[in-house]
């Protein structure tokens, strides 16, 4: 099996899914656009070999170097687990006459109109919406949906220029802070808990799937850096009150007819139990989920994808023995980070259900909140219960504090 790994260096999850392709027996041939010396030591001992090409964002250049590159040897897959590359796995499979998604099947996971028009026309609730391209347009499709309302763009990530609106003021507020945009899509404001639902699939046959929850949700956690966002990958994704998300993760991935490989959907459960679509990639998740979900069932999710996308097979039992909380921190203050406070009272308090501990260290430069969801890093907690989880977390949220100069 020949697989062609994009960007098999960042973000940081890929050296391990690279090293899940070695380890299933796979020929990984990397491309990227880094130089291969800066690659990280795990993704290089995982290559067979490295393309380097000038860019990976000049789809059409990108296609041509692999092809000359390459000289006519079998690729057999073109993986990407990173959003930005999904198109241009896409066209690097059509143009080399590999297995998977092409850009038909891509697109509607990669722009938020095409998707909900899709899942519509399935009997899927997606948040009621309308794309506008102008000023004008946000203001007949708030007539339409009404407010509270969303606006985003039709291909962001991170929660990047999306803004909620309760009425025109803040519309007319927003309206020139989103003029950069070429496409918005302007959406219903659904209120209510927001849940992930993340699958390895293999042929659509979804054979794994994690139901993590975001708390707050991911809006609010990105408005306000106080906030240390929690991810907590639920131990019992087939509870009752999640059953509605299950299932429409089920018909979404149907719908789309998506075929092997991770998803990460995200939807919203209403306080009155009504669930709500809200995105899909074709990837999984970020900010360190997959290893939650390691942490969660003591597998190893990256080496089963590698044998979904490469043998058809997922082998690892699925046990799900704990909830797993990772909490992200941001610093006070600006800068390097100086000290680090509460650690040692976590850790004499609830020392057995740390997990991992990867906040940033001292004298380490802060991150930018704004733009990661990681922030200055994080503490994963684990604990079979989830009351037990919940309260370690939010302790954690209280009580450790970073703080840079
Ligand atoms: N219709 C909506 N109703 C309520 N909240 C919404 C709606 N659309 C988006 N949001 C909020 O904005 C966040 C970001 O939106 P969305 O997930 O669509 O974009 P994104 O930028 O791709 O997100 P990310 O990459 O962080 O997952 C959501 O997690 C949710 O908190
Ligand atoms: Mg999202």
């Amino acid at each position: 099996m020949n697989v062609l790994l994009l960007s098999p260096g960042y973000p940081a999850e890929m050296p391990e899914f690279a090293r899940g392709l070695a380890e299933v027996g796979a020929t990984v041939i990397g491309v990227g656009d880094q130089p291969a010396e800066a690659l990280p030591e795990r993704t290089r001992r995982a290559l067979a070999a490295y393309v380097r090409v000038r860019s990976l964002f000049d789809e059409a250049r990108c296609v041509e170097e692999l092809r000359a590159e390459l000289g006519g040897r079998r690729i057999d897959r073109v993986e990407s687990l990173w959003e930005p590359l999904m198109l241009l796995a896409a066209r690097l499979r059509e143009a080399l006459g590999a297995r998977g998604l092409g850009v038909e099947a891509t697109v509607p996971f990669r722009d938020k109109e095409v998707m909900k028009r899709r899942l519509d026309a399935a009997g899927i609730r997606t948040p009621r919406h309308v794309a506008a391209h102008n000023a004008a347009e946000c203001w007949e499709a708030a007539e339409r949906i009404g407010f509270p309302l969303i606006l985003k763009p039709i291909a962001g990530a991170g929660s990047a220029d999306t803004w909620r609106c309760d009425d025109a003021d803040e519309l007319r507020a927003v309206l020139p802070r989103i003029a950069h945009v070429p496409v918005v899509s302007v959406e219903e404001f659904v209120d209510g808990e927001e849940y992930t639902f993340d699958t390895v699939t293999i042929d659509g046959e979804v054979r794994y799937y994690n139901v993590a929850w975001y708390r707050p949700r991911p809006l609010l956690a990105r408005s306000n850096e106080w906030i240390s966002p929690q991810v907590i990958a639920l131990r019992e994704p087939d509870a009752p009150a999640l059953a509605g998300g299950v299932a429409m993760g089920l018909a979404v991935i149907a719908a789309l007819g998506f075929d092997t490989g991770f998803t990460h959907m995200e939807w919203y459960r209403k306080a009155d139990g009504e669930v709500v679509f809200g995105e899909i990639g074709a990837r999984p998740p970020g900010a360190h989920q997959v290893d939650q979900m390691n942490y969660a069932c003591d597998f190893d999710v990256f080496r089963e994808w590698a044998r979904a996308v490469t043998a058809g097979r997922f082998e690892a039992r699925i046990e799900r023995r704990y909830n797993v909380a990772s909490v992200f921190k941001r610093a006070h203050g600006q800068g390097t980070i100086s000290a680090i406070e509460g650690l040692e009272e976590l850790y004499r308090r609830h020392g057995a259900a740390i997990a991992w501990n990867h906040l940033l260290p001292v004298g380490a430069r802060r991150r930018n909140w704004k733009q990661t969801l990681v922030s200055d890093g994080f503490l994963l907690v684990r604990h079979p219960e989830l009351a037990t989880t919940l309260a370690i977390a939010d302790e954690i949220g209280e009580r450790v504090q970073l703080y840079a100069r």
